[in-house]
């Protein structure tokens, strides 16, 4: 039976949720002896449900990559994330204008400081379609979600569940760290795996997200050099155009498509079918057939 995927508590436009077992079907044990390294981790769903010992995950994004160290470091706990939306949750509800007063002033707060990543979580979960994204001067920008009740106590403890089953497939040998791609990928070697998801060149861009030609040029370079195995996500075309950056870079290696179709988002053009690509540098029926002759000599079932 297919595994339950883990989904995170932060979530954001571009989600890979449902590319998962497509993703994980590249992925055999043997490679779990090495290092998942993924440089763009985003929300870090492809990390939590890939379920590796050791992993190196990072973003340009300070704020999830703060959430994610003090998860690891037990300075935040499913018991403190309760906590915390239950006091707030329970502020919002009495606010004037509906909540959004309240809203407003932990938005505020965590535009000055930047710094408590649970102001970051309510943000995101007391936002619209619970989306995260920032302003040209890096600011939140997600508008409030008014809904009697915000924060109620199901939704609370759905948050907390979401919480608890990261926090347990988080171990000592995982490393959360704020850095830039081009150093990331140097941190790999030989058994490790290094997944890719960087922003989509042409399409979708926040603060967090601008992404130019001469990055998915250092991206080729970093990842043709690389002597670790990769994978990289990328959109292949859609209804109105092809992705160049298919045919100038990531022609030379292996590469499958799927159809996906984004719902976030209100641009005409994220609502269309996208034609996902996986690009990678490895033999993935050598994958299979150790697989199959690990299930002839009875190891696996
Ligand atoms: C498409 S999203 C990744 C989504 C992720 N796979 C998920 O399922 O949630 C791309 C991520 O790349 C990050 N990013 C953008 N430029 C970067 C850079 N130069 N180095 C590292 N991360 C970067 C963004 O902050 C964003 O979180």
């Amino acid at each position: 039976m297919a595994e339950k995927t883990i989904v995170p508590p932060i979530k954001s436009q571009g989600i890979k949720t449902k590319l998962i077992p497509w993703i994980k079907s590249f992925i055999d044990d043997d490679m779990k002896e090495g290092r998942w390294i993924e440089p763009f981790m985003g929300t870090s769903v492809v990390a939590f449900n890939m379920k590796f010992e050791k992993a190196i995950v990072a973003d340009i994004n300070p704020h999830i990559v703060e959430f994610y160290n003090e998860l690891k470091n037990k300075e935040i706990t499913p018991k403190s994330v309760r906590e915390f939306l239950e006091h707030e949750g329970e502020i919002l509800k009495n606010a004037e204008e509906n909540g959004y007063a309240h809203y407003r002033s932990i938005r505020d707060r965590f535009n000055k400081s930047g710094k408590n990543p649970l102001d970051f979580l309510f943000l995101s979960r007391a936002g619209f379609n619970g989306m995260v994204r920032f302003n040209k001067k890096g600011e939140w920008n997600i508008p409030f979600c008014r809904k009697p009740n915000r924060f109620s106590k199901a939704y609370i403890t759905k948050i907390v569940n979401q919480t608890s089953a990261v926090f347990n497939v988080i171990t000592e040998n995982w490393q959360f760290h704020y850095k830039d791609f081009r150093e990331v990928i140097q941190m790999a070697s030989e058994n490790d795996i290094i997944y890719c998801d960087p922003p989509y060149y042409g399409r979708y861009v926040d603060y967090y997200n601008g992404w130019t030609e001469k990055d998915e040029n250092d991206l080729y370079t970093l990842l043709k050099g690389t002597k670790a195995k990769f994978i990289l996500s990328t959109w292949h075309h859609n209804d109105f155009r092809e992705n160049e950056m298919i045919e100038k870079f990531w022609n030379e290696f292996n590469i499958e498509t799927k159809e996906h179709f984004y719902h976030a988002g209100g641009k005409v053009d994220n609502r269309n079918p996208v034609i996902e690509a996986l690009v990678y540098n490895f033999d993935k029926n050598e994958i299979k057939k150790s697989h199959h002759s690990a299930i002839e000599h009875g190891l696996l079932f």
